[in-house]
């Protein structure tokens, strides 16, 4: 498939996307919106994809919506026709994938950048990244989940802070407040996401995805109701041919081979 906006390729089961407006700092247009979302949805439904990745590069993530398209929109634009202009938002198909989605951080991941970053299950991040809601500084204000997500990965504190003065922070604060799984040298952020994406689309799919469902919860639920919906999501694991063949690979003391996989 070939985009306008961005790069898509699928490598030993990971769906790699890159943001690729390089001259607008991946300024995040319709057009990349779109096809981001189109890309998401693709890979959900090739079954030689286990776990997607999103990526900048190693320069940048993304400084944000594209303000120059953005600034002449009126409200009425944006309430009836759900700004960026598409079907599909792309925040929306990455908080939907049943696939697990990492994004690989490096420099900035701005406004709506940042909020697509949150989106994906975690963040891997380059010792250069650098994470913010700046939209108070055009007079307006986060717009897809960066009030609510951000403020659930790093408490309210912090939140309030950043979006109301639009400071940015750093990979070691955002590490430190939990905003992202680890950090690595920026020059081996592509390698190590790469791997790190390899290794989970090597395990067993449904399982992932039952995992995927628990941690969801745990984020919105009562600790109750989260570990009741554990405990049964763990039982039916049960009934995966997969998991049959890894705990008695174990017992045989050689490598499981995941059918659904
Ligand atoms: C359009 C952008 C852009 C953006 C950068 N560029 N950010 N174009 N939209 N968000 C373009 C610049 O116009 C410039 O192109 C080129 O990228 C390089 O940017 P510079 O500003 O020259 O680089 P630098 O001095 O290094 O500063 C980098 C920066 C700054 C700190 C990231 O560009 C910046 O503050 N950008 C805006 C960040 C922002 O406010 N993001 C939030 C957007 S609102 P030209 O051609 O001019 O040289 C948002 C809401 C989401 O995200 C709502 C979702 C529903």
């Amino acid at each position: 498939m070939s985009y306008e906006c961005i790069l898509s390729e699928v490598k030993d089961g990971v769906g790699i996307i890159t943001l690729n407006r390089p001259k607008a700092m991946n300024a995040l247009n319709s057009t990349l919106c779109r096809e981001v979302g189109e890309a998401v949805d693709g890979f959900e439904v090739d079954d030689s994809v286990g776990c997607i990745l999103i990526t900048g590069g190693d320069q940048v993530f993304a400084a944000g919506a594209d303000i120059k398209e953005m600034k002449d929109q009126t409200f009425a634009d944006l309430y009836a026709k759900n700004f960026p202009y598409i079907q599909r938002d792309c925040w929306r198909a990455i908080d939907e994938a049943r696939k697990p989605v990492i994004a690989a951080v490096a420099g900035f991941a701005l406004g709506g950048g940042c909020e697509m970053t949150m989106a994906c299950d975690f963040i891997i991040a380059a010792d250069s990244a650098k994470f913010g809601q700046p939209e108070i500084g055009i007079g307006t204000m986060p717009g897809a989940g960066g009030t609510q997500r951000l403020t659930k990965a790093v408490g309210k504190a912090k939140a309030m802070e950043m979006c109301l003065s639009g400071r940015m922070m750093g990979a070691e604060e955002a590490e430190r407040a939990g905003l992202v799984s680890r950090i690595v040298p920026a020059e081996e952020l592509a390698e190590q996401s790469f791997k790190t994406a390899r290794k989970i689309a090597s395990m067993s799919r449904p399982a992932l995805t039952l995992i995927k469902e628990c941690v969801d919860m745990a984020v919105g639920s009562s600790l109750d109701d989260g570990l009741r919906f554990e405990r049964r999501a763990f039982e039916a694991t049960f009934a995966f041919e997969d998991c049959s063949e890894g705990m008695n690979a174990f017992a045989e003391k050689r490598k499981p081979e995941f059918k659904n996989r």
